[in-house]
């Protein structure tokens, strides 16, 4: 009767040493992001890190970016969960067809203008939850939305270096803003292998060589989760924002020049053009017919669409942004203003439906399966994934995590993954056994 009352009183004890906190406790998160970092990239190089991933975490065969297959879009699909339309970074140059702006990307980071448009990215939302968030280098990190700032960034100003030392500096600081000053979640941003890919094209020994130095990258990291002791309590999501593709040239096709066919300056009062497989005209008042009638059919892998032509799939058609004659090339095409400059022998930009232009998504942790191999899906999804790992309560967006939900452990909702309801059960099962010794 007394060991039945010792009990009872034990096992309420120990429901009461669950924490306190109406929040269960989650695991940490990293959000990695290799820039132009083709799905298929892991394929011709010896990456024994990567592959090690394949076993002990998750790998999505390739995942779709969004319709304009640029950085600054594409990052910011991923950290709001909203398709281009819906937040309005459109472009890698922040501009402004009416006075004749262009703020160079490195710039734009710095902008708050461009970038806060009312989609709320994922830093702020759950810093409004209680959670600490950084960005190291991230694309969107360093500005203000709704004049809040993320509680600790670092914004890319001097072109960011291919230097593998750098690198693991760079890890061993996010590792301590994990540890040493217990943030939540952090994502952290390569300019590689995207600077090569431009340079030197996708399929060359170039791209082979930073792949290696990726990889070992990805070596470094998973010593260092291990060294600083989260290895069950931080979950890591390996992804980029766009493919690469090679340039094609003269020799091969007739490369595209727009002035071969209109006349840019009588006929445009404003264009993004030459860069890459995307561009935009502003017709001069008046003009817009004009410009269209003119490109419509003058190059067979050139594709023109008025604003309201887009396919609705693309999700880009409803943002003020977008300007009133969009330009699509085929794979390979680079769309040329006036000259032909042969600056980059890889490019993006083109169809977010070409192999080439979609990306690596891997996953590990102690909350994600090992030996898992997911469909692919849209990276706008990859948002409400992150919020769900974390436990914050996700802004309206367009993902689904219907896409994602598979790659959890079977036990996350209950809870299973966190160590300290763990430790509380084990607890009772040591006390039940003290007691019917007694
Ligand atoms: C963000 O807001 C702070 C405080 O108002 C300001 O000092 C800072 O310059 C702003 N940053 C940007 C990028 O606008
Ligand atoms: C370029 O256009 C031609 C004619 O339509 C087509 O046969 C070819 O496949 C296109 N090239 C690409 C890379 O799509
Ligand atoms: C994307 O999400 C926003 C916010 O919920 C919504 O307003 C918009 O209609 C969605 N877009 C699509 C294509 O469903
Ligand atoms: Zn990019």
């Amino acid at each position: 009767m007394k060991s039945e009352l010792l009990l009872v009183l034990v096992l309420s004890l120990c429901v009461s040493s669950k924490p306190l906190s109406k929040r269960r406790t989650y695991n940490k998160l990293l959000l990695i992001s290799f820039d132009g970092f083709r799905w298929d990239y892991d394929q011709d190089v010896n990456t024994p890190n990567l592959d090690e991933l394949v076993k002990e975490g998750v790998k999505a065969k390739y995942i779709n970016p969004p319709a304009i297959t640029m950085t600054s879009p594409s990052h910011f699909t991923t950290i709001t969960g909203r398709w281009i339309e819906d937040h309005g970074v459109v472009h890698n140059l922040m501009f402004n067809d009416k006075t004749g702006l262009r703020v160079p990307h490195k710039a734009t980071l710095k902008r708050s203008e461009w970038w806060d448009n009312g989609a709320l990215p994922l830093w702020i939302t759950a810093q409004n939850q209680g959670l600490k968030t950084a960005s190291f280098l991230y694309p969107g990190g360093g500005v203000n939305y709704s004049g809040q700032a993320v509680d600790r960034f670092l914004v890319e100003d001097h072109g960011q270096p291919d230097d593998e030392t750098e690198w693991r500096q760079n890890i061993d600081t996010v590792m301590g803003w994990f540890t040493k000053e217990d943030f939540d979640f952090v994502t952290l941003y390569y300019g590689e292998p995207d600077n090569v890919g431009h340079t030197f094209g996708p399929e060359t020994p170039e791209r082979i060589k930073i792949i290696e130095q990726i990889d070992r990258t990805i070596g470094y990291l998973r010593e260092a989760i291990h060294k600083n002791g989260l290895t069950d309590h931080l979950n890591v999501i390996l992804s980029s924002d766009h493919g690469m593709t090679t340039v094609k040239m003269a020799s091969e096709v007739n490369e595209i020049k727009l002035s071969n066919y209109m006349s840019l300056f009588n006929l445009a009062r404003f264009d993004l053009l030459d860069y890459g497989g995307f561009g935009m005209i502003t017709p001069r008042e008046g003009k817009g017919q004009e410009v269209y009638d003119s490109l419509k059919n003058a190059h067979p892998n050139l594709t023109v669409y008025k604003q309201e032509e887009i396919p609705e799939h693309f999700h880009i058609r409803k943002h003020e942004r977008i300007q009133p004659i969009v330009l699509l090339a085929d794979l390979g095409f680079n769309i040329n203003s006036r000259v032909i400059l042969h600056i980059n022998k890889g490019d993006h930009g083109f169809s977010n439906e070409e192999m080439d232009m979609k990306m690596i998504f891997r996953a590990f942790g102690p909350d994600f399966r090992d030996n898992f191999l997911a469909e692919p899906f849209d990276s706008v999804s990859i948002y409400p994934l992150m919020c769900k790992l974390l436990g914050v309560v996700p802004e309206a967006n367009n993902g689904s995590l219907s896409d994602t939900k598979d790659m959890l452990v079977d036990n996350f909702d209950a809870g299973g993954s966190s160590g300290r309801i763990k430790v509380s059960l084990s607890l009772l099962l040591l006390m039940i056994i003290i007691l019917t010794l007694i």
